[in-house]
């Protein structure tokens, strides 16, 4: 990305925003500087960003803070003169919003309405989007469930959340169309589906069964284990965001997946097999393959069966593909999970 000025990340802290922090001092041409608004809430980590806070300390600023708070969130727009928000932050974890709703309704809907706006008192309607850019990061949960054969979704396919997560981050995404078409907003919008990779809260599934496996304790499978889902390693997102930002047209929304779909089941043995060569399980343990460890559990309410992505768009007009294979992606994720231990304790802490 060649944009120079202040860009706001939300949700920096977080798994993809921390990695998305790194990915665009490190790997694109960026030469401005960032601000990182987080709450710092269970999943928001300041351990994420330590190395770039200590590497990058003169184009790095955190600000600890909820983007619900309108007065907070209008003063840095006015502060730092935010030119770009690349829109992160949100409660992000499906079975946490069935258990209690209140704060993906807080942070998913009045945090995105409050970021509007701010960018848009800041901005101006009408916005020159030559110059300002409102990048808000969404998923594919928010188009509901594929059965079978479906083909995957496209950027016309219609809602349909099944979670309070996914309600949430659909509500989100109206919002953010209706500013555009209503106020001028220059938005850009990406669905993406499932990420995976380095500094992921140990709650979602690639990280507990790594973690479990390690420790020895039984990896947990909701229902049968043959809910379908498209994964993604998380720097091709960042890249394919990064894409967005320098030549996405305002208004439009873009699709991001791996076109990469797997069974859960089949996922969880393809991970056991990568760490039944990296950390071979002891001759007098006893069990012999992590893949023994794998227990099935009551299935989650809603439990979308399949997720599956159309990434023709995204491809055809910003030449972006996910380029990290799933055995690269998993061993890359697995290793970096087994070498940081502590992190895993701070997070646990
Ligand atoms: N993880 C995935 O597989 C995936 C896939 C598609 C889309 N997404 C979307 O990507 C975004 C990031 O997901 P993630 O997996 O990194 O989530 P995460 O839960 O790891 O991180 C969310 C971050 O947002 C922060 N946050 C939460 N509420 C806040 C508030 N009110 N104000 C400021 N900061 C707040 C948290 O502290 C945390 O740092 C989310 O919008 C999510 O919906 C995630």
């Amino acid at each position: 990305m060649k944009q120079t000025g202040t860009v706001l990340v939300t949700g920096g802290c977080g798994f993809i925003g921390s990695n998305f922090i790194r990915f665009l001092f490190e790997r694109t041409g960026f030469s401005g500087n960032v601000v990182n608004l987080d709450k710092l809430t269970y999943a928001g980590r300041p351990e994420n960003v330590a190395d770039i806070q200590s590497e990058y300390c003169d184009r790095y600023h955190f600000l600890c803070g909820d983007i619900a708070d309108r007065a907070f969130v209008e003063n840095i727009f006015h502060k730092f003169e935010i030119r770009i928000v690349v829109h992160f932050a949100a409660e992000s974890h499906v079975d946490r919003s069935i258990s209690g709703s209140a704060p993906f309704m807080e942070t998913n809907i009045l945090g995105t309405w409050t970021l509007l706006e701010a960018a848009r008192m800041a901005w101006g309607d009408h916005a020159d989007p030559e110059t300002f850019r409102f990048h808000h990061v969404s998923t594919d949960e928010v188009f509901g469930q594929l059965m079978g054969d479906d083909p995957g979704f496209t950027e016309t396919t219609p809602y349909d959340p099944r979670s309070p997560y996914s309600a949430s981050k659909a509500s989100s995404d109206h919002l953010v169309r209706a500013w555009y078409h209503t106020y001028g907003l220059p938005v850009t919008i990406s669905n993406c589906s499932n990420n995976y990779g380095p500094y992921q809260f140990p709650e979602k599934l690639i990280p507990v069964v790594i973690l479990n496996a390690l420790n020895k304790k039984p990896i947990p499978i909701y229902g049968d284990g043959k809910n379908i889902r498209d994964w993604l390693y998380v720097e091709d997102h960042c890249e394919a965001i990064c894409r967005i930002l320098e030549s996405g047209i305002p208004g439009e929304t873009y699709n991001i997946g791996g076109n990469c779909e797997l069974a859960n089941i089949d996922l969880v043995h393809a991970i056991c097999g990568i760490m039944d060569e990296l950390s071979p399980v002891a001759v007098n343990s006893a069990f012999g393959s992590y893949r023994e460890l794998i227990s099935f559990v009551t299935d989650r309410p809603g439990h979308d069966r399949r997720y599956a992505m159309d990434t023709g768009k995204i491809q055809r007009e910003l030449n972006w593909e996910a380029v990290t294979g799933i055995e690269d992606g998993l061993t890359r994720t697995v290793e970096w999970y087994m070498k940081n231990q502590n992190w895993v304790n701070a997070v646990r802490s």
